[in-house]
């Protein structure tokens, strides 16, 4: 390939980057993620997967999944024709074993989302990595999975999914959100909300597997399912914030009116509609947790520790900072003695891997802040 470029090593994989085609270093975690969580989901089925990567970029994240997942054929698309030569000339940098099947495809997502539904194929594990909001495309890549198959997606429109900007999430989430000290929480739920509703028009439904924050992009793993009778709607809702006491809580979504359970303001402000189920399936939590054990990958054990820690917590965080302003206390309370004394006095809690500095709990937040107090 003629042209600047630069030269890199991730992973397992070699590839290289023409200055003027997108890369972002960043997202490595995601990538060493998406490749354990592929090990899993492997392990689960028993057998080999096949993958399509549909925005493939200059292709480093399908073919890490070719050199380190158990994969029997991967498809690498992209609709630029420069990343299309970028993918082809990685691909004959890295020793990809010969019985991995692969393919380099140039085209937009729909139409190539469309066309593989017309050949009647589809995929244990399909790969959206889109700029911006994916909802634009998650209706198309829904065609793609086989039933139980694995959407992974991300998102990167942070400002509106945490409640900076409010009308692109109208425009497309159909959704309220807001800036709270939880409002990343909010946008991965208003995510999965919407992302559930665009499957329910079809009678399908997706059982969520993973949420992984990066604080600049979400990625979300999901398990399409099958049957409208089976939609989960129990799980779609509203989270909802006192400005009276700070209490959060969630509501059903036929409940539109309402006080504050706790100090009853009518003071409340609303989220959603959203998800209100859980966001992690705690098996392929631990399923990603062997193959991240046995790769000795402690960065993301971490993460999966905090992410098993959450799993039964209620939706909705607080933060510590927050809590010390309102508490007016002279130091930030710790979270890991908040976390154990509200266990102790039979509330749920945990921390979260939303927030180095956040809290989950179903206590009241008079409660939160007497006991702030009393670990001055
Ligand atoms: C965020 S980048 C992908 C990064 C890559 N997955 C990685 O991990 O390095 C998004 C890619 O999607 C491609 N793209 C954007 N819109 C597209 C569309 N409608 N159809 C196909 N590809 C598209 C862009 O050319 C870009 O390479
Ligand atoms: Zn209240």
């Amino acid at each position: 390939m003629s042209g600047e470029r630069i030269d890199l090593q991730e992973g397992q994989a070699r590839f290289i980057v023409p200055r003027d085609l997108f890369f972002n270093p960043r997202a490595r975690l995601s990538r060493d993620f998406g490749v354990l969580a592929l090990r899993a989901e492997a392990d689960l089925q028993g057998h080999r997967l096949h993958v399509i990567d549909l925005m493939a970029g200059v292709g480093a994240r399908g073919i890490r999944y070719a050199l380190e997942a158990p994969v029997e054929r991967i498809v690498l698309n992209d609709g630029n024709p420069a990343a299309v030569e970028a993918i082809r000339y990685n691909l004959q940098l890295n020793a990809i074993p010969s019985d991995v099947k692969v393919e380099v495809v140039c085209e937009q997502v729909h139409r190539l989302c469309y066309a593989v539904r017309l050949r009647d194929e589809r995929f244990d594990w399909v790969d959206l990595d889109a700029f911006g909001s994916p909802s634009v495309y998650w209706h198309a890549a829904s065609l793609v999975p086989r039933w139980d198959g694995v959407l992974y997606l991300t998102a990167t429109d942070m400002a509106a999914l945490c409640g900076k900007l409010r009308d692109p999430a109208v425009r497309h989430y159909g959704a309220v959100t807001r800036p709270w000290e939880c409002g990343d929480e909010v946008g991965a739920r208003v995510l999965l909300g919407a992302l559930q509703q665009s499957a329910g028009e079809r009678g399908l439904y997706y059982d969520p597997l993973f949420v992984l924050d990066e604080g600049y992009a979400m990625r979300i793993a999901v398990r399409l399912r099958y049957g409208a009778s089976t939609f989960p709607v129990q799980h779609v809702g509203w989270l909802v914030k006192c400005m009276g006491c700070f209490s959060q809580t969630t509501l059903p979504l036929h409940v539109t009116v309402g006080r504050c359970r706790v100090c009853d303001s009518e003071d409340v402000q609303w989220a959603g509609p959203l998800w209100t189920g859980s966001l992690h399936d705690p098996e392929f939590l631990h399923l990603i947790s062997v193959a991240a054990r046995k790769a000795g990958h402690q960065a993301v054990l971490r993460l999966l520790r905090l992410m098993i820690d959450e799993v039964d917590s209620p939706a909705g965080y607080y933060a510590a900072p927050e809590l010390g302003k309102r508490a007016h206390l002279r130091r930030l309370p710790p979270v890991d003695g908040l976390v154990q004394q509200l266990r102790q006095e039979g509330y749920i809690a945990s921390r979260t891997h939303f927030e180095t500095a956040g809290f989950k709990t179903n206590a009241p937040y008079p409660v939160i802040q007497r006991i702030a107090g009393q670990l001055q």
